[in-house]
């Protein structure tokens, strides 16, 4: 059996923005990381890395600088699996 993935729907994904205290999470190819300890090293600046937080960021991501490699350089970050709203959620 693989890694026991947390399961993360849209919703639990949406209050990850980094503000009031948590952290800050993207989904980049159906995966969640947490971007927080990212955050001060970003090339690209805190603020266009937040525009990602708390929501799919693949396609911003793939919009700016689709030749670099977050699966290698966000390894360590991986909070979990990115899935659709499970029922009683939202
Ligand atoms: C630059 C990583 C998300 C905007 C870079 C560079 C890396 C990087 C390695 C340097 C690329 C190079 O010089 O070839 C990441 C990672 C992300 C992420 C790991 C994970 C979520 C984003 C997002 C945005 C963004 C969501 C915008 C909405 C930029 C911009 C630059 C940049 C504008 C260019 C900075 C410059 O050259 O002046 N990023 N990035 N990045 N990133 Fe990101």
């Amino acid at each position: 059996p693989g890694a026991p993935y947390l399961r993360v729907t849209p919703s639990m994904l949406k209050r990850m923005t980094g503000r009031r205290g948590k952290d800050a999470w993207t989904a980049l190819g159906g995966k969640v990381y947490n971007i927080t300890p990212y955050l001060p090293f970003h090339p690209g600046g805190e603020p266009e890395l937040l525009r990602a937080a708390g929501r799919d960021g693949t396609r911003l991501f793939a919009e700016v600088h689709p030749w670099v490699n977050w699966e290698g350089m966000l390894a360590a970050c991986l909070v979990g699996i990115y899935v659709p709203e499970e029922d009683g959620e939202g």
